[in-house]
């Protein structure tokens, strides 16, 4: 605060007649507020910092309104939803909850509210699923813009959340252990700020935490492995902050998964920022958000879009230590050792791999993959694209292309690409390979029309088994397609 606006409250509070304004201005120099049963929130450092000039305190409990929506293979709809209130027992008494019962918490980030599709359609998952129980955290009222406010907000539902689950342990015996909070962005971080106040909470899981006002801080101000037993995190939106990223790059939890590097999802429109010339946070708050949200958030949504997948997803999410995603596009990264793989969404829990991991996935749904790596070598030089096809004992899944109309490769190198498919093939039992020569007239004359291979083998990441095929010294000749077995069967 300035000296002129302190020098102003000073004049002010030496006249008797104006004393009704202590309080505020205690609130303002203090920057300290404390609301019942949850405590006393405060400005001070960390929560100022140079990560976050501007800090304001958090709304009250009765402008955030915050409620719990509670959801059961009893009551799975909007409709018949059950609201719990940590102050009236009867309201859980006379609920569905089950304390024996397995708890997952879903909490929404900013401008979003508890009945968005995306929470809807993460309910009816779960309970596929499961029959957990499912609470719902809506503090709509308090997610709105400005974003630093609804920033400061997320500390106080954090506190509730906390408040309601030491209610349901303590009074209903549900065990900590049990439950888990799964949190979008801003929500993501009021997940960090429950687990803070529990011992010993099961699980975290933060879809895409918010970067703004978050990267870069104390671990009191974010999420961070000290606020659950497990935290898993899933980045799907860390592109710079001036490039409109809305989530954070930096790693938060015992395991960051980074599908498709993280950065930006296949999909979404990378061009966008292009078209609306805005480069800021702040600017894009002030544009209708609510309507752009849809396109500028696309990655940042995706995060909730792979969890949903993962909850019955058949294909299982798998994901691979590697030093960058550039290598991990490159192949060289699909060998797990002693338990350094792990599974993104709702299994991670199951693994013991930590760090950060990478996997790829679709631009649409079915996102989840299964990646392999091909090799293959020839005898003499050539130029031109690969297409494949991977024949497998459930089906086949192709044509994939792999190289480039022009793309030279020498004799006897190896040639190492990644390819990856959402189609399960079961064992693998057969490629086809269509070499299609370079139509470029003026280098492709130097190369000649047929390949004559040396090898090939497909590493199949999902099951770790590496399959070679019957290659030596056959041809693949130019625009023909040739299949070739798998080794123990070669004649
Ligand atoms: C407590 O919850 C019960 C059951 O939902 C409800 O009937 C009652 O009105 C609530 N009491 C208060 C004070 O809100
Ligand atoms: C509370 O739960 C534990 C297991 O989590 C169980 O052993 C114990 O008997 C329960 N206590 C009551 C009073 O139900
Ligand atoms: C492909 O070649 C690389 C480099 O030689 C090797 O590390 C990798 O294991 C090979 N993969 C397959 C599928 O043979």
């Amino acid at each position: 605060m300035s000296s002129s606006i302190l020098a102003f409250y000073t004049a002010v509070l030496s006249v008797p007649s104006l004393g009704f304004l202590i309080d505020t201005v205690q609130q303002i120099t203090h920057r300290q507020i404390c609301y019942t049963g949850l405590g006393c929130f405060s400005t001070d450092p960390p929560f100022t910092s140079l990560y976050r000039p501007l800090s304001v305190l958090p709304d009250s409990p009765e402008t955030i309104r915050t409620t719990f929506l509670l959801y059961t293979r009893s009551n799975p709809t909007t409709a018949n939803e059950q609201v719990l209130s940590a102050g009236n027992l009867s309201s859980i008494e006379t609920s569905y909850f089950n304390s024996h019962k397995p708890t997952k918490f879903i909490v929404h980030g900013f401008t979003h509210n508890g009945h968005r599709q995306w929470i809807r359609n993460m309910v009816a998952q779960l309970l596929i699923k499961d029959d957990y129980n499912i609470i719902v955290v809506d503090w709509g009222h308090g997610a709105g813009l400005p974003y630093t406010q609804a920033t400061a907000n997320t500390r106080v539902v954090g506190a509730q959340i906390a408040q309601l689950i030491t209610v349901l342990q303590q009074s209903f015996n549900a065990s900590m252990g049990d439950m888990h909070i799964i949190g979008h962005s801003l929500g993501a971080h009021i997940s960090g700020y429950a687990g803070e106040r529990l011992q010993h909470l099961g699980r975290i899981t933060g879809m895409d935490p918010a970067d703004p006002y978050f990267q870069g801080t104390d671990e009191k101000v974010r999420l961070d492995p000290g606020d659950a037993d497990f935290v898993d995190i899933i980045h799907t939106d860390s592109s710079s902050f001036l490039a409109l990223g809305m989530g954070t790059s930096q790693a938060m939890g015992h395991v960051d998964f980074f599908p498709n590097g993280g950065k930006n999802q296949p999909g979404c429109d990378a061009g966008l920022l292009a078209k609306l010339g805005h480069t800021v946070w702040n600017a894009v708050s002030k544009l209708d958000y609510y309507a752009a949200e849809g396109a500028v958030a696309c990655s940042h949504e995706r995060s909730y879009e792979l969890f949903t997948e993962s909850i019955n997803s058949a294909c299982p999410f798998r994901a691979y230590p590697c030093t960058s995603s550039d290598e991990f596009h490159n192949g060289k990264c699909l060998r797990c050792h002693q338990d350094d793989c792990s599974e993104m969404g709702l299994n991670a829990n199951k693994y013991r791999a930590r760090g950060s991991l990478y996997l790829e996935t679709e631009a649409a749904s079915n996102y989840c993959d299964f990646h392999y790596q091909l090799n293959v070598s020839g005898s003499n030089n050539f130029d031109g694209k690969l297409i494949i096809t991977l024949h497998g004992s459930k089906t086949n899944a192709g044509p994939i292309q792999l190289m480039k109309d022009i793309e030279v490769h020498n004799q006897g190198t190896i040639i190492s690409k990644m390819f990856k498919t959402n189609i399960d093939v079961g064992e693998v039992i057969g490629i086809t390979l269509d070499y299609e020569k370079t139509s470029n007239l003026v280098v492709g004359w130097a190369f000649p029309d047929a390949w004559t291979l040396n090898g090939i083998a497909v590493w199949s990441a999902a099951d770790q088994k590496l399959y070679r095929f019957c290659a030596y010294n056959k041809i693949a000749a130019n625009h023909v397609k040739t299949t070739f077995g798998v080794s123990d069967h070669c004649t």
